[in-house]
């Protein structure tokens, strides 16, 4: 795992939940060379699309490209291959889409990454949103409780050739139980000591998910919301 990354603040990534480009361009011209990447999502990538993303890019900052693909096996490779020529480090898919689906995104992101020659991007699975619990769960007529459906599908994914899986901060020791430690962890709900939590419930401090086994760690607000962002990302990387 340790040789992903140059340094400890390169697995800082800063989601950037914005729909404005010229703001998410200067935010991450003003992250560069403090942590290792901006994550952009679906509120971003609707409203900019890939030009947005270009924009972004144009930074030199390397780009998590967090758009949770969930659909039939085809359709998600079709869309892997779209966004391949944009060169995302990392990209995330919903491992409830199934093996095929996962297996068929992993290979088109290899044949892809050759034929254009990029680097492979990091094929992370989302095993269940940390936004369900277990009674939702049951009204999703899903046998089983979070602790014992996300590691199943975490093993699952690293079956079906994923670099990693999404999960929360609580989650990175029972999900490396069951998959190993050189499974990559993608960790949001990371809060600096003393900051708001706002609407995560489950949070970890950066040097703590870090100590876990976290591989990436997701900070949005505690950078973006910060009067001044530049230096609330030096002060996270500073504590790694
Ligand atoms: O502002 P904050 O640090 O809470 O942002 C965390 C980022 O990680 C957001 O982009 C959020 O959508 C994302 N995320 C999350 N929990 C998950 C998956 C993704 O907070 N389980």
């Amino acid at each position: 795992m340790k040789e992903d990354f140059k340094q400890a603040s390169d697995r800082i990534f800063c989601a950037l939940d914005t729909t404005d480009t010229s703001h998410a361009v200067s935010l991450a011209q003003s992250l560069k060379g403090t942590i290792g990447g901006v994550k952009l999502g679906l509120e971003f990538y609707c409203a900019n699309g890939s030009d947005g993303f270009k924009a972004v890019a144009d930074t030199g900052m390397p780009i998590f490209l967090d758009l949770k693909f969930h659909d039939i096996p085809n359709t998600v490779a079709g869309a892997v291959r779209a966004v391949m020529p944009l060169a995302p480090k990392i990209m995330t898919i919903h491992t409830q889409g199934g093996p095929e689906m996962m297996r068929r995104a992993a290979d088109e992101a290899a044949d892809q990454a050759a034929k254009l020659g990029v680097p492979r991007p990091w094929i992370v699975g989302v095993t269940l949103l940390t936004s369900l619990d277990d009674s939702d769960l049951k009204a999703c007529s899903v046998n089983g409780t979070t602790s014992s459906v996300v590691p199943k599908l975490a093993v699952l994914a690293q079956q079906c050739g994923l670099d990693g899986v999404v999960c929360s901060p609580k989650e990175i020791s029972l999900v490396h139980g069951a998959t190993g430690s050189d499974f990559k962890l993608v960790v949001p709900g990371i809060r600096p000591a003393g900051s708001a939590a706002g609407d995560q419930k489950r949070v970890m401090t950066p040097f703590d998910a870090v100590a876990a086994g976290a591989s990436v760690l997701v900070i949005g607000r505690p950078i973006t919301q910060a009067s001044d962002p530049a230096a609330a990302a030096k002060a996270i990387a500073a504590s790694l």
